[in-house]
């Protein structure tokens, strides 16, 4: 069995006895230590899918299981959301350690794998912060620091870097990169930007329009490759990426009459 194994997930919601399906027969799956990126038009179920991933949504059909275990009772998994999910009130140095602390560990320990996660990431000479003093790019890192100072078996990221501007984003991918390449953990990526799937993803999910399917997964060997960015395979994955996106979209625009 796959460290990921999803089979035949539908999730409904039901509001006000109006039923949205939001995700319809998803199946996919993800070998421990990988990167899958999951791609898909706006509304179609990826933070559905990732929230059912981090044991949020227990309220669903179908088969679920990280490393054996269905998503609550896997303890493992660290999720970051858009909007940091930073504590506004506490430092820097405070937002890190606060995870171990709740665990329990010792003062000792905190305060010394705070200190080298904050290097690691570039964030100590910033430690007295507060996350209001940081720019997009160092909130973002700083989430990152709360996730990895868990030591997580799985990391799920939903749109991590969609408010970055295109070079932080850029070094924001190198980063995680980085980490992934030293860690190896399982790291399931929703995006939107295409040039990020490729460049990240392993393996890419490409899922349709709501209610949400997979309709396509690419074995990508692009992925994790520095020097890939604006080369032609690269630029040519990227396209076919595009077109399958729209070509199966029936909510894409149309072209506009002149
Ligand atoms: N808590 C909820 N209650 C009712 N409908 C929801 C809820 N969350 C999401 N939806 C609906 O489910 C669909 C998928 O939403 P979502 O997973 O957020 O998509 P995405 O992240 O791909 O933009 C959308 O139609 C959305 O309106
Ligand atoms: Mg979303």
């Amino acid at each position: 069995m796959d460290f990921l194994d999803i089979d035949a997930l539908c999730v409904n919601y039901n509001q006000h006895n109006h039923i949205t399906s939001a995700l319809k027969d998803v199946s996919l799956t993800l070998p421990q230590g990988s990167i899958g990126v999951i791609i898909g038009p706006s509304g179609c179920g990826k933070s559905t899918l990732l929230n059912i991933l981090a044991g949020l949504n227990m309220n669903y059909q179908g088969k679920v299981f990280i490393d054996g275990k269905p998503p609550q009772e896997s303890k493992e998994t660290a999720l970051i959301l858009q909007e940091y999910g930073l504590l506004p009130w506490k430092s820097v140095w405070d937002n890190v350690k606060l995870g171990l602390q709740i665990k329990g560990a010792s003062s000792k320990e905190t305060a010394e794998r705070t200190k080298n996660i904050l290097n690691k990431l570039g964030l100590l000479h910033l430690k007295k912060r507060f996350p209001i003093q940081l720019s997009g790019g160092q909130r973002q890192r700083l989430a990152i620091a709360r996730s990895l100072i868990l030591q997580p078996e799985l990391l799920l990221m939903d749109e991590p870097f969609s408010s970055l501007d295109a070079l932080t984003r850029e070094e924001m991918q190198d980063l995680l990169l980085n980490i992934w390449k030293e860690t190896h953990l399982t790291i399931v990526l929703i995006t939107h930007n295409i040039e990020e799937a490729v460049f990240l993803g392993q393996k890419i999910f490409v899922m349709s329009a709501s209610p949400g399917t997979i309709i396509k997964e690419i074995d990508n060997s692009l992925a994790g490759d520095y020097s890939a960015r604006g080369k032609m395979e690269f630029l040519e994955m990227c396209n076919s990426l595009r077109l399958g996106l729209r070509g199966r979209d029936e909510h894409a625009p149309k072209k506009l009459n002149p």
